[in-house]
């Protein structure tokens, strides 16, 4: 019995639709069962036993159990499953819907007593309807709607479109939100949402979708649609476009050099030269104007040079002044032409109008000086008017060099070459001639006989003993012997003598 109540229940439990969705509340609700209880009650029993009285029974109780069943009562609980205050049940059953005690004419309900009216309808039935822009019962009313925004017919209240809000949806939705009723939060980075959708919109410089990328190198601007103007390797704002030049450029696209006497980052270092140059637009490095050189250009070109770096050779003459910047000579007096190489006077004349006549020798002569009428004498000749030559053992320009000549030997007076005298060559004549010749520069050959030897000098022949004549060829004669035949023979009787021992 107690089974099949419990069965009964289950099968009960289990007809309740279920339900689902929002507002489905569980209440505990309570219900009793009949339960049949089995329960052991005690009860004393009466025995007797054997014992010493009389008679000799005697009584004693002993508590025994008997099983005995009971009807009962229970009080369970169970929850359920049921539609929440203000809802009820819909036709199928299995789910919860608003109540609405009155009809919602034209709209729907959408919660307890509230009707949602379709546009156009109002109140709280949804019954009013007016014209456009008109509310109230007569829709005698304006309405203050902007934006689009529709009108409750019923009571004038505004419903806003996406993106407006106030009282009569006047206002857009403020900086940081968008979209319906403004609920709804901006997650643009640099830039601002769009009121309505929510789309960025990026401020200058930035891109991507939440506007969280900074333009790509070499754009800047609105949607980094300006290209970058830098040059010479600046870089450019992101959002203004202003070049940030690379050191040594300067300008508004980066595209000047440092002005003069600046070099280096914004042109900011000043150069450290002197004279008038400038320096590198980039490392500061000094760039000497012609005519001057060192670090620093601190240093004239030195004698000789002119021009960039010093590189040029000076071409002027006769004493004239070289310009370290640009070569120009000037001329020393009496001298003129581009490198001071010609007279500065005609021919054969001098002084400051060229009014003198040159007291010079014109042979021996090299110059006549155009402005002092000096005479500037040819190698070899001296004096005022170079009519003189050279004093012996000189030579030369103004006969200032000393002759180095052995053996007597005279040099010659323009340059200095030794002229040696018979019998004796070399450089300074130093050398007596080679055997076997003789005379001037040796040219000679010696003609002497028998083994004889032969002056260098003037070729004449020593004879040895027993010989004699020009050539030594003719042995001593009349009885002479010995070195050049000079002794008497002393031999008797006609006896001839040896000639050269005698
Ligand atoms: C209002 O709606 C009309 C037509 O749908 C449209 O042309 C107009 O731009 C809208 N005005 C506003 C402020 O949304
Ligand atoms: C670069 O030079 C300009 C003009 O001299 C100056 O206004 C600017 O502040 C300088 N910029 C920097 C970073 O020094
Ligand atoms: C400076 O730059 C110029 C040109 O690039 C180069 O010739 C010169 O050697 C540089 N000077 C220094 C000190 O780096
Ligand atoms: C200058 O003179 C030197 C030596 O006299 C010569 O080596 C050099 O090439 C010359 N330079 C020029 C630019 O003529
Ligand atoms: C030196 O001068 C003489 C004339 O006096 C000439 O014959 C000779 O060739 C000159 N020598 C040299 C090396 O010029």
């Amino acid at each position: 019995m107690f089974l099949s109540l419990i069965l009964i229940a289950a099968s009960f439990c289990g007809t309740f639709a279920h339900l689902e969705g929002p507002n489905v509340c569980i209440r505990q609700e309570t219900y009793t069962v009949k339960a049949r209880i089995s329960e052991e009650q005690p009860y004393q029993v009466r025995e007797f036993v054997w014992c010493l009285n009389v008679p000799p029974r005697c009584s004693k109780y002993k508590i025994k159990h008997k099983t005995v069943h009971k009807d009962q009562n229970l009080v369970r609980t169970r929850p359920v499953e049921e539609c929440c205050k203000g809802y009820a049940k819909n036709a199928a059953e299995n789910q919860c819907i608003p109540v609405c005690s009155n009809v919602c004419l034209h709209g729907t309900c959408v919660a307890p007593e509230t009707c949602q009216c379709e546009t156009g309808y109002g109140g709280p039935n949804c019954d009013i309807t007016c014209d456009k822009g008109l509310w109230g019962r007569e829709c005698q009313n304006e309405c203050e709607c902007q934006n689009n925004a529709t009108c409750d017919p019923f009571n004038g209240h505004c419903s806003c479109n996406r993106g407006w809000i106030g009282e009569f949806c006047q206002k857009r939705c403020p900086s940081g939100s968008y979209g319906q009723d403004c609920l709804e939060e901006c997650r643009c980075e640099n830039g601002e949402c769009d009121h309505i959708s929510g789309k960025c919109k990026c401020h200058s410089g930035y891109t991507g979708p939440l506007c969280d990328d900074p333009c790509p190198i070499g754009t800047h601007g609105y949607d980094c649609k300006s290209k970058c103007p830098c040059q010479n390797g600046g870089t450019c704002h992101s959002v203004t476009g202003v070049c940030f030049c690379k050191d040594g450029w300067t300008g508004q696209v980066c595209a000047n050099r440092c002005p003069f006497g600046f070099w280096g980052y914004n042109c900011s270092q000043k150069c450290d030269c002197y004279n008038g140059a400038s320096c590198h637009h980039i490392n500061g490095t000094c760039e000497c104007q012609p005519g001057f050189t060192g670090d620093r250009c601190l240093d004239v070109c030195p004698d000789g040079k002119w021009g960039k770096d010093c590189t040029n050779n000076c071409t002027c003459q006769n004493d004239a002044k070289c310009s370290n910047k640009d070569g120009s000579c000037s001329c020393a007096k009496g001298w003129t032409g581009k490198t001071c190489n010609e007279r500065s006077c005609p021919k054969g004349l001098w002084g400051f109008k060229c009014q003198n006549s040159c007291q010079c020798n014109s042979d021996n002569t090299e110059l006549c000086h155009a402005w002092t009428g000096e005479c500037d004498c040819k190698p070899g000749w001296n004096s005022k008017d170079c009519t003189r030559p050279c004093p012996i053992l000189s030579f030369g320009k103004a006969c200032a060099g000393t002759c180095k000549c052995d053996n007597n030997a005279q040099c010659s007076p323009i340059n200095g070459t030794c002229l040696c005298g018979p019998g004796f060559t070399g450089k300074q004549c130093e050398q007596p001639c080679p055997l076997d010749s003789f005379g001037m520069d040796c040219a000679q050959k010696c003609d002497c006989k028998n083994g004889a030897t032969c002056s260098t000098e003037t070729g004449q022949c020593h004879c040895p003993a027993g010989w004699e004549g020009q050539q030594c060829d003719r042995p001593c004669s009349n009885n002479q012997f010995g070195m050049q035949c000079k002794n008497k023979c002393d031999c008797r009787n006609g006896a001839s003598c040896n000639p050269v021992n005698g």
